[in-house]
């Protein structure tokens, strides 16, 4: 069931297409406090909160204060409350059970437990909101519901399954072609390499550089004969230049942010000085998402939005006020106080809060400051494309994912986990993002594997990618600067092309949980207390995943390991996948158990009377059989999977003939297919 109170002049955010009446009576589980803006629950002590999508630490939420504020920090730390995305909905599981999700596109916060070990607080910049509480049978009814709310989850092509190369300093033709070559030449499959912002001509949204990419459409057909599709990038920022025709016509239409005096608002990203176009006015998102036109008309099918929190160098303003300031220490001696000020100047330069206070949107027909709307720039930048696609290639599927979101957005894109780095912690955070995002509507994700910032390691770099072969988004990005992290870098070239192999062997499999997830307002990722509630043990469990209704997943994300401690809910088949090909299973019982997994093995569980489907190996997703899969299975008496495959171009997603099945009963040796 779900309720939803209106509280204050709300703004329509969108998260929501159709929303239910408002509900009677007092808000039932939380407080409201109108005059402390904010909400209040008295959490029992053995309470667990889930969701908060794309945020740090832990599964269970409980024990650290978290911000809803699009951020773009590429250092996060477990210290820190934001990511990239903001996303207002929880669930609460123990004395009481239900759902929160708050409408809101300004700055808020949860504290879960930080300030008072049992209470829950949610506190909001101001008190216009629309607060939905959500109840079912169980946590997984109750996040049905939401997403069934929230609306569908975004599809991509089929190729955007495979795995996808990318760095930041790929500058040229020469450099793409040198990484599709070394894939190929070794055997390692890849379906995608991504451009970043070296491919634009000095950092211009929707231009090519013409002396590194003379034919771009040229080049973007020869890729594609090769199976290759090129992913080029979008910034949020549009450089302020004379003679940009993308600058001027913004300029000429009025549809850059401005300042409260009418004048624009200029911040620096990559090309120096640059203009946000107002995403929020409805006639300025129609006209960037037309920009898209210009690369969809050499051949791209895919993009990525990136910058869009939207993350600022510096503004104008601030920077002369800096300046002068700066002055003021020149020729003294910097002491304990005058130097960490001094440095902190230069720092404040950049994503500073204050910013966001000086400039405007237009947002339903009301001139609406930043900061207010904060959390929708990103949403917005991806629903131009998005909708823009819609127009220009009906009858197409673009791949589209984005840097900063908010719940909505999910309906027209997916998201990466932004720029962690190459830490074994950050593995683990990404292990641990995945059922928190999906609840949140986000399906199609995945971490920058391997790390974006900091130097990877040949390990790092092998278990990440095991875990990575599940992500629907499975892709190797580094930031330049870092060591290069393309495997055919590193010596395990065997171990590389065995892990990576494996994705395209079960890409059958993952596109057919992805499709279900998205047409049932499933979760394709759940922690091991969503589906065995009864299991106190199981309900601590953060390091381990459940992946669709058939697979238990155990990822190592620890150096120097050779395996790890592994529990089992219930008893299920152990299945290793190893270098030489072997694949061993073994049933395991319920328990703990210690299960070796070597640097280059895979290991996986299946659950009782389950089987997956089970593809060949492949160089690209075009070579990939699904019409006669094998299966893997586990049964007890009989095994059935519902298997959805359509050709994942075209868009009759319900139409019944994707439909499936596949079953396996004891003594059988090959399945029937139905
Ligand atoms: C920030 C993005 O998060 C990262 O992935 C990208 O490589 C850089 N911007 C450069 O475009």
């Amino acid at each position: 069931m779900i309720r939803r109170y209106e509280f204050g002049k709300v703004l329509e955010t969108e998260a929501i297409l159709e929303k239910p009446e408002q509900a009677e009576g007092a808000v039932p589980y939380l407080q409201v406090d109108e005059a402390k803006r904010s909400l209040l629950y008295e959490m029992g002590e053995k309470d667990r909160v889930y969701g908060l999508g794309e945020n740090l630490r832990g599964i269970n939420k409980r024990g650290w204060i978290y911000e809803s504020r699009c951020t773009d920090d590429p250092e996060h730390m477990e210290d820190k409350r934001a990511l990239y995305g903001a996303h207002n909905f929880l669930v609460v599981d123990g004395q009481d059970q239900f759902g929160v999700f708050i409408d809101y596109p300004g700055i808020l916060s949860f504290d879960v437990g930080y300030t008072r070990c049992n209470q829950l607080k949610i506190q909001l910049s101001d008190w216009n909101m629309d607060l939905y509480v959500i109840t079912g049978e169980n946590v997984r009814d109750i996040v049905r519901q939401f997403r069934r709310l929230i609306g569908r989850s975004y599809i991509p092509p089929l190729w955007a399954f495979g795995y996808g190369q990318s760095r930041w300093g790929y500058k040229s033709e020469d450099d793409v072609r040198e990484v599709v070559r070394r894939h190929r030449e070794l055997q390692i499959p890849l379906d995608s390499v991504y451009l970043d912002i070296d491919y634009m001509e000095r950092y211009k949204d929707f231009t090519v550089n013409q002396e590194t990419f003379p034919d771009f459409a040229d080049f973007c057909g020869e890729m594609k004969r090769q199976h290759i599709h090129l992913v080029p990038i979008i910034d949020a920022g549009v450089k302020q230049e004379e003679g940009y025709p993308v600058y001027e016509e913004g300029m000429e239409k009025g549809y850059f942010c401005k300042k409260e005096d009418g004048s624009p608002f200029v911040a620096a990203v990559w090309p120096g000085k640059a203009l946000f176009p107002d995403m929020l006015n409805e006639e300025a998102r129609r006209w960037f998402g037309n920009q898209y036109q210009f690369l969809l008309d050499q051949g791209i099918e895919g993009f990525w939005n990136d910058m869009n929190e939207p993350a600022i160098f510096y503004t104008e303003d601030r920077l002369r006020q800096v300046m002068e300031e700066l002055e003021s220490y020149k020729g003294r001696n910097l002491d304990l106080d005058t130097f960490f000020s001094f440095t902190n100047l230069v720092q404040s330069l950049s994503n500073n809060t204050e910013d966001y206070k000086e400039f405007y949107h237009e947002f339903h027909g009301e001139k609406v400051r930043h900061d207010r709307v904060h959390n929708l720039f990103g949403f917005n930048m991806t629903r131009a494309a998005g909708e823009a696609f819609e127009r220009l290639v009906p009858e197409k599927r673009i791949l589209m994912f984005s840097r900063s979101s908010y719940i909505g957005m999910h309906r027209y894109g997916g998201i990466w986990q932004g720029d962690n780095r190459s830490w074994w912690s950050h593995l683990l955070l990404n292990i641990k993002m995945m059922p928190s995002l999906n609840m949140c509507g986000f399906l199609y994700t995945g971490a920058d594997l391997g790390g974006f910032g900091a130097d990877t390691t040949e390990d790092l770099l092998l278990r990440w990618l095991a875990f990575g072969i599940f992500t629907p988004l499975m892709r190797n990005h580094s930031a330049m600067g870092t060591r290069e992290q393309e495997v055919y870098r590193f010596e395990k070239t065997e171990g590389f092309r065995h892990i990576i192999g494996l994705r395209y062997r079960l890409i059958p499999y993952l596109y057919s949980e992805y499709m279900k997830a998205v047409l049932r307002d499933e979760m394709m990722f759940r922690p091991l207390a969503f589906d065995y509630p009864s299991d106190a043990y199981a309900a601590q469990v953060e390091d381990q995943l459940l992946l669709g209704e058939e697979l238990m997943l155990a990822p190592v994300y620890e150096q120097n390991k050779e395996g790890r401690y592994v529990y089992l809910p219930e008893e299920m088949k152990m299945v290793r996948f190893s270098e030489d090909g072997t694949v061993e299973e073994k049933i395991l019982p319920a328990g703990h158990h210690y299960v070796k997994v070597p640097l280059t093995d895979v290991v996986f569980f299946l659950r009782p009377n389950r089987l997956i489907p089970f593809a060949d190996v492949a160089q690209n997703v075009d070579e990939i059989d699904f019409e006669h899969p094998g299966v893997l299975a586990f049964v007890r008496e009989e095994a059935c999977y519902e298997y959805y495959r359509d050709n994942g171009y075209e868009k009759d997603y319900e139409n019944p003939a994707h439909f499936h099945r596949i079953c396996l009963k004891k003594g059988e040796s090959s399945p029937t297919v139905f």
